[in-house]
């Protein structure tokens, strides 16, 4: 669908584990806040295999033992679903999408978590329906998923390979690709130049294009205040992941970053003319100069 500024926009954000959202924070925020967007959220895995640094929140969450995997493989599935609530409230989220496959264990193979853990095919089934149906006959203008990288945890590339994969299904069965999403990949670690991940054609980054990176600014100010910035965001949403004790030590060392990155997929132009990309050309602009104009942006 053509994204126009003039409509609001409808947004399906794509995470693996309750906290991943806080990649797409910043963007988010903006979209939800300031631009009057509807932006719905797809949580792959359950999240129970995040008991590793559970310790600390066992007293806030009944004494139970959840850094004992048993217990908190258990748990955590409905503990860290009210935490991503309380986190989606924070960023204007409207509904959740839990697909339910097991967080079984950290392994950077895609293949792997389809051969072990995940029911491929019944997700792509599963995305497919959420982007035709997830906001009634209208669809999506836009979809966020993680860009895929060998780097990242197997879970994130995954989710990103099986949207990605559901969109190229749909393109190819579609009536109408018009009223699918554009698809953003948001860059897990600072990136210097998008990879390609092996084996996967549709993970592609449009080249030749006179933009396929668009940045959100993290120190941008809010609401014309002189100190509150979209970090402050983003602590707000790792605070409310409290049975994830190490995220915010994370996010202060090497996930901190001033920018979140967001990548182009060459797959969005399969059939289309170049109207998508200025359109994500318009938006991003549009969203800087909201910021811009802001008198404590100009004043650094
Ligand atoms: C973890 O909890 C299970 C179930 O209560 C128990 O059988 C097991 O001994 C516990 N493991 C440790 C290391 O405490």
């Amino acid at each position: 669908m053509a994204i126009s500024l003039t409509t609001a926009l409808t947004v399906l954000a794509v995470i693996a584990h309750p906290d991943d959202e806080l990649m797409y924070s910043g963007l988010i925020h903006t979209l939800t806040h300031q631009l009057g967007a509807t932006v719905d959220l797809v949580c792959v895995t359950n999240g129970e295999g995040g008991f590793t640094y559970s310790g600390l929140s066992e007293s806030l969450y009944g004494n139970l033992q959840l850094s004992n995997e048993t217990i908190g493989r258990k748990h955590l599935p409905r503990i860290r679903q009210q935490e991503l609530f309380a986190s989606g409230r924070i960023l204007g989220i409207r509904k959740f999408f839990f697909y339910d496959q097991v967080d079984l264990k950290y392994d950077r193979d895609v293949s792997t978590v389809f051969a072990t853990q995940w029911d491929k095919e019944w997700v792509i089934e599963q995305f497919q329906r959420t982007i035709k149906t997830g906001n009634g006959a209208d669809g999506y203008d836009l979809m966020l998923i993680v860009l895929p990288s060998v780097d990242s945890h197997g879970h994130h590339s995954a989710s990103a390979l099986l949207a990605l994969e559901a969109i190229n299904r749909l393109q190819r069965t579609s009536a109408s690709h018009m009223s699918l999403p554009t698809v953003l990949g948001s860059a897990e670690f600072i990136v210097t130049e998008p990879s390609t991940y092996p084996g996967y054609p549709i993970a592609e980054i449009l080249e030749n294009a006179t933009k396929s990176e668009f940045r959100f600014n993290l120190k941008w100010k809010i609401n014309k205040s002189p100190v509150i910035d979209y970090k402050t965001i983003r602590f707000w949403i790792a605070g409310e992941h409290k049975s994830q004790g190490s995220l915010i030590n994370d996010f202060l060392t090497h996930y901190e970053r001033d920018e979140e990155q967001y990548f182009y997929f060459a797959i969005n132009e399969r059939y289309d003319d170049l109207e998508r990309l200025s359109m994500i050309e318009n938006l991003f602009d549009h969203i800087a100069a909201i910021h811009e104009t802001d008198a404590s942006n100009t004043v650094r």
